[in-house]
């Protein structure tokens, strides 16, 4: 069976933007593949993170996971930190990678920008992540379209440690979604959603409940030239609602922006689709975070399994670089 593996950061809440560009996919690709799911404590030190906030920040991430959908009889979910096979292998990984590989990543540079000082764990951060995916042999990797820099280095990174080590990893691809893989923040259609704070009209939560939905949909920012056209360049706002109505409704952004004249009605029925399509996941949150033994338990087998796999493969590769086994 294949083998599949993504992770996501329990640095704040989850948005539509993860549901849609990631988690949806995760759901898809539990039932026919081996598939091992990673909240990613360890990158999210990698910026300034209050501890206490973290470890409920975790949980929550965990939660989040089971109220999506995913099956831990089927999945396999743990946390990052649980398995201490991905810093030792990050450890391994960052003295094949070079300065000039990770300084050219897109992401580092966002972050980076402006900052006074940064972390080394920031700009180290696409070395770990390559460790969480290549200790699992994963074959596809199911992110948004923000993390195709972050794969293709993945892929660099094991190409050349077969080349160098013998052939020893399997080399991932990134499964992206052909719709949604960057959700647009609602009020600034120029940025992804995020979870940074600084937007809180602009970000669906994944537990909003209707009358939120309604109210940041209806407030999202559009265009005034009233054109019914899905052109993500020219119309950045509408075309972000189109994608949506159409991930929520099964459909192309373009057999959406046919079936409507007015933004309006568009808006009406997207809030309403996005309340249908986030209801379950609401629903399932709150049972959830009322039993904290089933979400440790879930969390405690999925170490145990994900330690099985790590192990062996940290061993070998620890031992092809030459440490002493
Ligand atoms: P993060 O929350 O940054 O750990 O991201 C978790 C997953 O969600 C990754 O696969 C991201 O690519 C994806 N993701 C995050 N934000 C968005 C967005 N605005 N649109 C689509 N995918 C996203
Ligand atoms: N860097 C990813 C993000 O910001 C999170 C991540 C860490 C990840 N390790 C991973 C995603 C391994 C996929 C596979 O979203």
């Amino acid at each position: 069976m294949p083998r599949v593996f993504s992770g996501v950061k329990p640095s704040g809440d989850f948005h539509l933007g993860t549901y849609v560009g990631a988690l949806r996919q995760w759901v898809a690709e539990q039932e026919r593949n081996d598939a091992l799911y990673c909240v990613v404590d360890l990158h999210a030190l990698t910026e300034e993170i209050d501890p206490a906030y973290l470890r409920t920040m975790s949980f929550n991430a965990a939660v989040n996971l089971l109220a999506v959908g995913l099956d831990p009889e089927v999945a396999t979910i743990f946390v990052q930190s649980h398995v201490a096979e991905h810093a030792r292998l990050a450890w391994l990984l960052e003295c094949t990678a070079t300065m000039g590989e990770l300084r050219r990543m897109t992401q580092f540079k966002a972050k980076a920008h402006g900052q006074e000082t940064v972390r080394v764990g920031l700009f180290t951060y696409p070395a770990l992540m390559a460790a969480d995916i290549l200790l699992y042999q994963a074959d596809r990797v199911p992110v948004g379209d923000d993390q195709r820099q972050h794969l293709e280095l993945t892929r660099e990174i094991a190409q050349r440690f077969n080349a160098r080590y013998g052939e020893l990893f399997v080399v991932p691809e990134a499964a992206v979604p052909a719709i949604g893989a960057r959700v647009m923040d609602l009020q600034h259609p120029d940025r992804k959603m995020s979870k940074s704070v600084d937007s809180p009209l602009g970000t669906i939560g994944v537990l909003d409940d209707p009358a939120q939905i309604d109210r940041k949909v209806k407030k999202a920012v559009t265009d005034t030239d009233g054109e019914m056209r899905y052109d993500p360049e020219k119309k950045p706002g509408l075309s972000n609602l189109l994608a949506l109505m159409a991930v929520a409704t099964q459909s192309t952004p373009e057999e959406v922006a046919a079936r409507y004249t007015r933004y309006g009605d568009l808006k009406r029925d997207l809030a309403e689709a996005l309340a249908e399509l986030l209801r379950p996941v609401r629903e399932r949150a709150a049972v959830l975070v009322d039993e904290p033994d089933t979400v440790h338990d879930v969390l405690r087998a999925g170490a145990e399994r994900a330690r099985a796999i790590a192990s062996a493969t940290y061993a070998r590769a620890a031992e092809a670089m030459g440490l002493l086994s």
